[in-house]
């Protein structure tokens, strides 16, 4: 339990309820970098609604789009991608152990930018689309659903430590998200090549 209370509505436009939480996210994130708030609460319900949101979307939200056809394949696992992604870095702030300390902020910042950049494609590639082609009917009971998962998920509690490392490993067992050795080979074939380029390029400065 937080002390901060989230928001718990029950019914409504599915774009509506969802976008309503992508800026509780950005208060709540907020509410961490601040030096005058209970960092330690605001960091456990920021933790809670971001999973409980992104589960039920998963569960309720994201198969629905794809069977009215409002959005494909690729939009869909690529959401799913990013929930891991975050989830990864929700998991090292929640690490962090106290709540003053630069790992702490660095931490935060981390998820702050997986945060934002996933709210706003998501915004883009499936709200979008979700408000053009599902009727308004359509979209208040998925809005039903949707909330109906999202506040049973934050009743139960879903976002110890544990049960993040819990939903990363899933996603790395079902092939949403490369293990962490694979995606720092890439990185490093990457950086490799960039650097390769730069001597190319050097070299046809000269
Ligand atoms: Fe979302
Ligand atoms: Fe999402």
């Amino acid at each position: 339990m937080t002390d901060i209370e989230i928001p718990r509505p029950t019914s409504g436009d599915v774009i509506e309820l969802i976008l309503d939480d992508h800026r509780l996210f950005e208060n709540l994130l907020r509410e961490c970098r601040r030096s005058d708030t209970d960092r330690a609460a605001a960091r456990e319900a920021l933790a809670e609604l971001l999973v409980a949101h992104a589960v039920a979307e998963e569960e309720k939200v994201y198969p629905e789009l794809r069977r009215a056809r409002a959005i494909g394949a690729h939009e869909e696992e690529h959401g799913e991608e990013e929930h891991a992604e975050i989830n990864e870095a929700l998991l090292a702030f929640l690490e962090a152990k106290g709540t003053d300390t630069k790992k702490y902020d660095a931490a935060l910042e981390e998820l702050a930018t997986a945060v934002n950049h996933h709210a706003g494609e998501e915004e883009t590639d499936i709200l979008n689309p979700a408000r053009e082609d599902l009727s308004i009917d359509r979209r208040e009971s998925l809005g039903v659903a949707w909330a109906t998962r999202r506040n049973q998920l934050l009743e139960e509690g879903c976002a110890s430590a544990e049960q993040v490392a819990a939903l990363i490993a899933e996603a790395v067992d079902e092939g949403v998200l490369a293990p962490e050795e694979a995606r720092e080979e890439a990185d490093a074939v990457k950086d490799a090549a960039k650097e390769k380029a730069k001597e190319i390029e050097e070299a046809a400065k000269k």
